[in-house]
C-alpha cells in the first residue's frame, strides 16, 4: 500500500523519562498537530532526530522501539553532527541569512561538510523504508539537500518539500558560498511549498539567476521534469484551540491567572528565544508606551514568555542576556510597590496554560523582525471565542498576509509599537469584534488540515502532469515505431528548425555555426531521393544562404518571408510591405538605449528586439513594457507581435512558419511527415501538419507537438537513427 513518509529534522515528540521509563509526549507545535493526522495512519511514518544526543546503543534500541509504536523513526546524530550540522550550518548560516540577518552568518567549510553528511544520513533512513509509489514529504531548511539526494536514488519518486521559514531575496541568498548546491537540492522535489507568495517569488528568482533552468510562471523545468513552486500558508488546528478555550479546565485557569494579574489589562507575548522575533525592539516599544502613556502605569501588564531554544548557539546566549537586562531595567524603572510592568517567563508551558493565556490577554503582541508564518498569532485568534481582543502583528510575519484585520506594524518602528498598544487598549469592543471575527474566519478556513490536503493533492496533480508529459517523450519503443514508418514510406517531408533544434541555443547568435557533424547528417538525409528536407528558420535569408546555400535541401527563412527550393533562387512572398518599420524602429531604439545588453535585428519583413544579454529581471520588465507600447502602435497595422525566448519579434501577419510549411507542401501528399522545433514560432508548424505527422518539440514544455525530445543532441541522434536504419534496409 502506498504510504506517506514525512521527514523533518526534529521528530514531533518530546522525550522525557519517568522512573527510568521513556515517556513520549506529542509536541504541540503546528507541524506536529497538522501532520499528526497523516503520520499516525496505516503504515505512514515520520523520520527525524529525537532532539537529543543518544550515544548508548542499548538506549538507542529502547528509544527506537518506543518511537516505532507511534510510527516515528529516529535518525540519531552524534555530538559533532549536532554541533556542526544543526547548530552550525542550519542555525548559524541558513537561519540568519534566510531571516535577513546575514551579519550573523558564519560560512565555515566544516559546517557545510557536516550539512551534506547529515542530509545523506537522512537519505539513507528514507531509502531504508521507501517503496515504489510512496510519497515523501521533506520539511524545512535543515534538509535542503535531501530532495536532490533522494531524486538521484529514486528518479520516479513523488517528493514534496515545504520550507517553514522565509526564502530571502536573491541579494541575500547569493551570499551563501554553497548556493547552487542548495538550490539543486531543493529542486529534487516535484512540488516546493512556501508560506507566502514573496518567498516563492524569491526562490524562483534565485533559481533563474543562478541555475540554467527555464522558469515559466510558477514552474521550473529541471532537465525534463516540471517542478512546481507554490504558496501554501500554513494554518493551525483552530478547532482544538476553540474547544479547549470552552473547557472548564481552561476557564478555571483563566480565573486563577486573572487573579494573579490583579485585574490588569494583559498584553501577551510568546516566542521561542530567537533574534528573528524582535523581542528587544518589542520591549523598547513597550518602554516607550509606558513613557508616553503614564496613565496606564499599574493598569497594564506585559506577560512575556520566552521558550528556551538553541541556547548553545552564541547569538542566542547573548540575546538571552540582553533580554534579561532590558526586562530588569524596564521593571526597575516603572515598578511601584504593588505592580511590575513585565512578567517574564523563560520556560515553555503546556497547551492548556497557553490557551488560558490566549483567553486572558486583551492584546497579543507579535512583532518579529522576520517570520516564515508565526503560528502564535493564529492561535491567539482561534482562542478568542467571544471575538474580543486585539492582535498587533508585524508586517514581516507571513501571517500578516492573511490576518489583515490585525493592527499591522513595522517591528523596527518602536514608536509605532507603542502607539499600537495605546490604540489597542482603547479600541471599542465593536471594532475589536469586527476585526477578530474576520480573522477567525480566515484562520478557520485555512486551517492546518486544509494546508495538508492542499499540498498533498497538488503534489498528486503535479506528478500526474509530469507523467502525462513524460508519456510524450520519445522512448526507444516509440522511436522504433517511427523508424518503421520512415523506412517504409515512399515519400517523405522533413521540416527542421535550426537554432535550439539542430544546434544548441547560443547567447551569441553568430556563434551558433553549423558543425561538420551537422553538415554530414543533413547531407545523408538529403541524399535519400525519397526525402524532401526543408530547413525552416527565423534567421535572415542571407545567413541561411551562407551556411546551407550549397546543400541539396530547401530553405525557408525569416519565418517564411523568403524561400529557396533546391538549386533555385531566393524568392520573397509577394505583396509584403516593410513601410511600417519606419514607425516601429524608433520605438525599439528608445528601448535599446534604455536597456544595456539589448539589441535590434532587422530582417526583410520583421524587426526583432533581443534581450538575452540583459540583466535578469530587467529584460523581462522592459519586454513587458515594450509589448504594451507596441500593442498600441500596431493596432491599425497588419502586424503581429511574437514574444519568444528572450526576444520580441514584430512581423507581418501573413508570415508564419505554419503558413510557409503549408505553402511549401501545396497539395502534395506525403507518406511520412516530420516537424521538429523548439520555440514558440515552431508551434505554427505543429498546428498545421496533418494529425498523423510526427511533430516533436525540443524541451518538455506545453506544446501542440505530439512528442518531445530533451535536446538538440537527442534530435541529431534520432535523425541519425533514421538514416542508419534506412541504409541498413537497403543493404539487406
Ligand atoms: N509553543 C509551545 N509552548 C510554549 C510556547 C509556544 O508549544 O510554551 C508553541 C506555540 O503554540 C506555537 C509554536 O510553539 O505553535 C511556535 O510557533 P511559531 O510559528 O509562532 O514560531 P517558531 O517557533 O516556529 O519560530
Ligand atoms: C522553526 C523552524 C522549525 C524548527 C522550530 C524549532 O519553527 O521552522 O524547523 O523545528 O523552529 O527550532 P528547533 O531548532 O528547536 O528545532
Amino acid at each position: 500500500m502506498r504510504k506517506t513518509i514525512i521527514v523533518s529534522n526534529r521528530l514531533p515528540v518530546k522525550i522525557t523519562r519517568k522512573n527510568e521509563e521513556i515517556v513520549l509526549m506529542p509536541s504541540e507545535g503546528g507541524l506536529a498537530t497538522g501532520l499528526g493526522s497523516v503520520y499516525r495512519e496505516g503504515s505512514n511514518v515520520w523520520i527525524g532526530w529525537p532532539g537529543q544526543e543518544v550515544s548508548d546503543l542499548a538506549e538507542q534500541e529502547e528509544l527506537t522501539t518506543a518511537l516505532g509504536k507511534l510510527n516515528l523513526l529516529p535518525v540519531y546524530l552524534t555530538a559533532e553532527e549536532i554541533n556542526q550540522f544543526y547548530e552550525g550550518f542550519s542555525n548559524e548560516v541558513l537561519w540568519p541569512v534566510f531571516h535577513y540577518m546575514s551579519t550573523y552568518a558564519r560560512y565555515e567549510q566544516s559546517y557545510w561538510d557536516y550539512y551534506m553528511r547529515v542530509n545523506e544520513k537522512f537519505k539513507e533512513a528514507v531509502l531504508a523504508v521507501a517503496e515504489p509509489g510512496d510519497v515523501i514529504w521533506v520539511q524545512d531548511y535543515q534538509l535542503l539537500l535531501l530532495p536532490g539526494l533522494l531524486r538521484t536514488d529514486l528518479p520516479d519518486a513523488s517528493i514534496g518539500f515545504f520550507q517553514h521559514i522565509p526564502f530571502p531575496s536573491y541579494e541575500l541568498f547569493r551570499l551563501i558560498p554553497w548556493r547552487e548546491e542548495l538550490l539543486n537540492g531543493i529542486l529534487g522535489a516535484d512540488l516546493i511549498g512556501f508560506h507566502t507568495f514573496d518567498d516563492a517569488r524569491h526562490f524562483i528568482g534565485s533559481c533563474v539567476r543562478l541555475l540554467a533552468f527555464h522558469a515559466s510562471a510558477n514552474t521550473i523545468t529541471v532537465n525534463d521534469r516540471n517542478v512546481m513552486v507554490e504558496t501554501f500558508p500554513m494554518g493551525i488546528d483552530n478547532r482544538k484551540f476553540e474547544s479547549l478555550s470552552a473547557t472548564a479546565g481552561v476557564q478555571n485557569q483563566v480565573q486563577v491567572l486573572g487573579k494573579r494579574f490583579q485585574q490588569m489589562r494583559i498584553i501577551l507575548s510568546i516566542d521561542r528565544l530567537d533574534y528573528s522575533k524582535g523581542i528587544l525592539q518589542r520591549l523598547q516599544g513597550f518602554d516607550l508606551f509606558l513613557q508616553n502613556h503614564p496613565e496606564y502605569v499599574e493598569k497594564v501588564g506585559l506577560a512575556m514568555i520566552i521558550v528556551p531554544s538553541r541556547d548553545t548557539v552564541p547569538q542566542y546566549k547573548e540575546l538571552r542576556d540582553q533580554i534579561d537586562q532590558l526586562v530588569g531595567n524596564i521593571n526597575a524603572r516603572y515598578r511601584t510597590m504593588g505592580w511590575s510592568p513585565i512578567h517574564y517567563f523563560y520556560r515553555s508551558f503546556p497547551l492548556d496554560i497557553l490557551t488560558a493565556l490566549y483567553n486572558l490577554a486583551d492584546i497579543c503582541l507579535v512583532t518579529p523582525m522576520r517570520d516564515g508564518m508565526n503560528l502564535v498569532a493564529k492561535e491567539y485568534v482561534a482562542s478568542r471565542i467571544h471575538n474580543n481582543g486585539v492582535l498587533i502583528l508585524s508586517e514581516m510575519a507571513g501571517a500578516s498576509k492573511e490576518l489583515i484585520d490585525a493592527i499591522v506594524v513595522n517591528p523596527n518602528n518602536t514608536n509605532a509599537i507603542a502607539e499600537a498598544i495605546a490604540i489597542a487598549l482603547s479600541m471599542p469592543l465593536t471594532e475589536q469584534q469586527q476585526r477578530m471575527k474576520a480573522m477567525r474566519q480566515m484562520v478557520a478556513k485555512f486551517n492546518v488540515y486544509h494546508w495538508v490536503k492542499l499540498f498533498m493533492t497538488t503534489l498528486d496533480d503535479v506528478k500526474k502532469a509530469q507523467q502525462s508529459m513524460q508519456a510524450r517523450r520519445i522512448s526507444p519503443g516509440m522511436a522504433q515505431e517511427m523508424v518503421h514508418d520512415y523506412v517504409h514510406a515512399g515519400k517523405r517531408a522533413l521540416f527542421l528548425d535550426y537554432d535550439g533544434t539542430l544546434v544548441d541555443f547560443n547567447v551569441n547568435r553568430e556563434d551558433a555555426n553549423p558543425d561538420p557533424d551537422l553538415y554530414k547528417l543533413l547531407n545523408n538525409l538529403a541524399s535519400d531521393p525519397q526525402n524532401q528536407l526543408v530547413l525552416i528558420s527565423g534567421r535572415h535569408h542571407t545567413n541561411l544562404e551562407q551556411w546551407f546555400g550549397e546543400l541539396p535541401i530547401d530553405l525557408i527563412a525569416e519565418h517564411g518571408a523568403w524561400h529557396k527550393l533546391q538549386g533555385g533562387a531566393w524568392t520573397q512572398i509577394p505583396g509584403l510591405t516593410d513601410q511600417w518599420k519606419a514607425e516601429i524602429q524608433p520605438i525599439l531604439e528608445t528601448f535599446t538605449d534604455r536597456t544595456p545588453g539589448a539589441l535590434i535585428e532587422e530582417k526583410s519583413f520583421s524587426l526583432v528586439w533581443h534581450y538575452r544579454k540583459v540583466e535578469e529581471g530587467l529584460g523581462d520588465l522592459r519586454a513587458n513594457e515594450l509589448m504594451d507600447t507596441l500593442r498600441y502602435y500596431i493596432a491599425d497595422k497588419p502586424l503581429q507581435l511574437l514574444p519568444g525566448d528572450k526576444v520580441i519579434e514584430i512581423k507581418n501577419v501573413e508570415i508564419n512558419k505554419g503558413k510557409a510549411a503549408l505553402a511549401w507542401m501545396k497539395d502534395e501528399t506525403f507518406d511520412f511527415i516530420l516537424g521538429i522545433g523548439d520555440d514558440f514560432t515552431d508551434e505554427d508548424i505543429f498546428k498545421v501538419l496533418p494529425a498523423n505527422a510526427y511533430t516533436i518539440k525540443v524541451g518538455n514544455y506545453v506544446s501542440a507537438a505530439r512528442y518531445y525530445l530533451r535536446s538538440f543532441r537527442e534530435v541529431r541522434q534520432l535523425l541519425k537513427m533514421l538514416v542508419q536504419e534506412k541504409n541498413a534496409l537497403k543493404l539487406q
